[in-house]
């Protein structure tokens, strides 16, 4: 009997134990592909599994997240959507007003998120009152990445503005390396775009980037930062065209090419082949944008699914809103935190100057949302600015036509 009655504890024990470990499963759409990016998912991968939570996996490559998008209509209008999907700015917002995403109010509020988020990341995290996505990081786009040893021969002093940095590249080709390790896709000469747009001027990023305003757009300073992409465009090497950004990224590390100009998950691949900044690759705000920002923030939108996911799902969310978490992911991706209470100190030198420079922006009104990653402006007004970009930035559009055509454009979708 008594031996009967401790079998019967055991397996009610065992039973329970069984229970409280499988949580359930997360079906994630993310287009973290590359060696940097699949390193800091594996951070999140890990946690969840630790918490019972079973990871089922649904990467769609290719940066910037286009591809991932289409991706996730397709699913959605099956009627089949994803647990949690990665996701950027206005796009967030344009899913909410589907009403197909998850109401997240009440672990919200439970772990106190409204008091740790910054208002630049709720405005997308939450959609009329109500909490939709977990913010995961916060990245920028007016990053340079410097090989070191590059740098070192092209006179050692990294550019601070302008002219400084024409002075660098032109050293650079004299040195016989490719100058600019870059991509030539959409996405990545619209990052370019965001720095260069900043670097002639706050004001004029936000009049043009941000507010859509036809004479900053079409205007004589919008003539200056494509004549500025034209001069960068003669910096880069023939076989640019397509490249995956992580690749132009591997130059840089190999001192094939002397510095890219991309977001701060470049700082994922650096340290992903074990560089260390400082050292091995030096990163700087990209010239005259020193003392202003533009973020996006990656944020996991979780969608409706049946009962048998919901625990995984908030489990999911609570485990990204966990400060730990946002150390131990954001430390690998090359981005800073998306809560405002997280101590810098396990971050390296570019992690410290990402989050000072975010602080300084959000209190001086010089954080603008990206452009090139969703921030600025929804979908289709994004769209339209990139195909102008590379139209011009392979040539197919003039510099004196560009700003008419980029003006014309944003016209025709806004
Ligand atoms: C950005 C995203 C980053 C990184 C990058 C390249 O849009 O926010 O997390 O993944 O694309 O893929």
């Amino acid at each position: 009997m008594r031996k009967l009655l401790i079998g019967t504890m055991l397996a009610s024990s065992v039973g329970a134990a069984a229970y409280a470990q499988d949580v359930g499963r997360v079906e994630v759409l993310h287009w973290w592909t590359s060696g940097g990016e699949a390193a800091a998912l594996d951070v999140l991968k890990k946690d969840l599994e630790s918490k019972g939570v079973t990871w089922a996996d649904m990467p769609v490559a290719g940066g910037g997240g286009e591809q991932a998008m289409t991706a996730l209509r397709a699913r959605v209008t099956a009627g089949n959507a994803p647990t949690a999907v990665q996701m950027l700015g206005f796009d967030i917002l344009d899913w909410a007003q589907q009403g197909v995403v998850a109401d997240l109010n009440q672990i919200a509020s439970e772990e106190g998120w409204e008091e740790v988020v910054p208002d630049a990341l709720k405005q997308f995290s939450k959609y009329e009152d109500t909490w939709i996505a977990a913010p995961v990081n916060v990245h920028s786009t007016n990053w340079v990445w410097i090989n070191k040893e590059a740098l070192d021969a092209a006179g050692g002093k990294a550019p601070e503005t302008w002219d400084e940095l024409i002075t660098v590249l032109d050293k650079m080709q004299e040195n016989g390396i490719t100058p600019l390790g870059h991509g030539g896709q959409a996405w990545q000469d619209a990052t370019i775009f965001d720095a260069v747009v900043l670097s002639l001027g706050t004001d004029f990023y936000k009049a043009s980037m941000i507010d859509l305003d036809p004479e900053a757009l079409g205007g004589e300073k919008m003539g200056e930062a494509f004549a500025r992409m034209e001069k960068l465009r003669s910096y880069v090497d023939d076989n640019f065209s397509g490249r995956d950004w992580n690749l132009a990224s591997s130059m840089v590390i190999e001192g094939e090419a002397g510095m890219q100009m991309m977001g701060d998950w470049a700082k994922g691949e650096f340290l992903n082949a074990d560089q260390t900044p400082g050292e091995d690759f030096v990163c700087i705000r990209f010239p005259g944008t020193q003392g202003a920002v533009t973020f996006n923030s990656d944020q996991f939108v979780m969608f409706q699914v049946g009962d048998e996911q919901r625990e995984a799902q908030l489990m999911m969310a609570s485990a990204i809103m966990d400060p730990g978490f946002q150390i131990a992911f954001n430390t690998v991706k090359g981005s800073v935190p998306a809560r405002t209470d997280v101590p810098n100190e396990e971050f390296d030198d570019c992690g410290k100057k990402g989050m000072a420079d975010l602080a300084e922006a959000n209190t001086n009104g010089t954080l603008y949302g990206s452009m090139a990653h969703g921030h600025a402006n929804p979908a289709a007004v994004k769209n339209a600015m990139y195909d102008v970009i590379t139209q011009h930035f392979n040539g197919e559009i003039s510099t004196d036509d560009a700003p008419a055509e980029l003006a014309a454009a944003v016209e025709a979708v806004k």
